[in-house]
């Protein structure tokens, strides 16, 4: 991630989604399925007021399809359409296409009554760094599409990629920042990979990962490494550390290697589909 996270490119960012979010019918927010929460900025709700709103659990390849599952339910039941996808192998494109078509459909009938027809859907895709946002729109858009802009009632200098003839997306996503008013969302948003691993403690980060998995996802840490999962976390650190022959001169552990180590396998799923914040509980309210 190349992005520096001081408040002038922050202010622009925002200011420039403000500007973009006055050409749209429809957000397409991407969120981290690993920890959905985490990886979102409440401030879109704000400023997509009167919008169609569709999340994304992206990167959902590498999260637990059981939480995957709890998720959409969690953010259905506050009125967003959902869809699961892995930007990187295409899962999940087809379904986005019938959703969309849902989520604006109140439009699509308006536009028909007013006997307005062929005028596409507008969307454009939001999101914190990192969360897939240029991965998805090149899967999503894929080759075939063609990128128009500078035609009339087009606003100079915009680029649109039309979709098909019901959708163009705006081709430069939405920047948001995560939110870290809270400890735990930076934790989460650092295990995921989005924060840098220089501004982090990556060791003391690493026992809090294990603390983590031993207690919630038992087995992948054995599984990957041949740990006993029972002792402090310290302790299974230098097990995976010795496991692994990460040692410095003179039989020392190394602990900053092993640490990212462990990063490196979770963040590319080798430890399993893991996710680091549950849903909350949605409760079926028919009973
Ligand atoms: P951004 O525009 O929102 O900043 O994110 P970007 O598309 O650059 O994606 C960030 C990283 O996340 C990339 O990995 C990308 O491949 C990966 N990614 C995006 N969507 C998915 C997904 O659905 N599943 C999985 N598993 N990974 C996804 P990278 O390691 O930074 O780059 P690369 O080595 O893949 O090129």
């Amino acid at each position: 991630m190349n992005v520096q996270w001081y408040p002038g490119h922050m202010t622009r960012a925002k200011r420039q989604m403000q500007e973009d979010i006055r050409l749209i019918d429809l957000i397409i927010e991407l969120v981290d399925a690993r920890a959905p929460l985490s990886s979102r900025n409440p401030d879109i709700d704000q400023m997509g007021q009167n919008k169609y709103r569709l999340i994304l659990l992206n990167k959902a390849d590498l999260a637990d399809e059981r939480q995957n599952d709890a998720w959409k339910a969690y953010f259905e039941k506050k009125g967003f359409h959902v869809v699961k996808v892995d930007s990187r192998n295409g899962a999940g494109m087809k379904a986005i296409q019938s959703v969309i078509a849902q989520a604006c459909r109140e439009k699509t009938e308006r536009d028909r009554r007013r006997g307005i027809r062929n005028r596409p859907i507008r969307a454009m895709v939001a999101g914190i760094p990192n969360v897939g946002k240029s991965t998805f729109i090149n899967t999503f858009a894929g080759k075939a599409c063609t990128k128009t802009g500078n035609r009339p009632g087009v606003t100079r200098g915009k680029q649109w990629i039309r979709l098909n003839k019901d959708v163009e997306l705006l081709d430069t996503p939405g920047i948001l920042w995560p939110k870290f008013e809270d400890p735990q969302v930076g934790v989460r948003l650092a295990c995921i990979g989005s924060v840098k691993d220089d501004i982090l403690n990556i060791e003391e980060l690493s026992l809090t990962l294990i603390r983590y998995l031993a207690e919630d996802y038992s087995g992948a840490l054995a599984g990957r490494y041949g740990v006993r999962e029972e002792g402090a976390p310290v302790e299974i650190l230098e097990q995976i550390a010795r496991a692994r022959g990460c040692l410095k001169k003179g039989e020392e552990l190394d602990y900053a290697r092993t640490a990212a180590l462990l990063f490196d396998d979770f963040r590319s799923g080798k430890l399993g589909r893991i996710t680091l914040e549950k849903a909350p509980e949605v409760r079926n309210e028919g009973l």
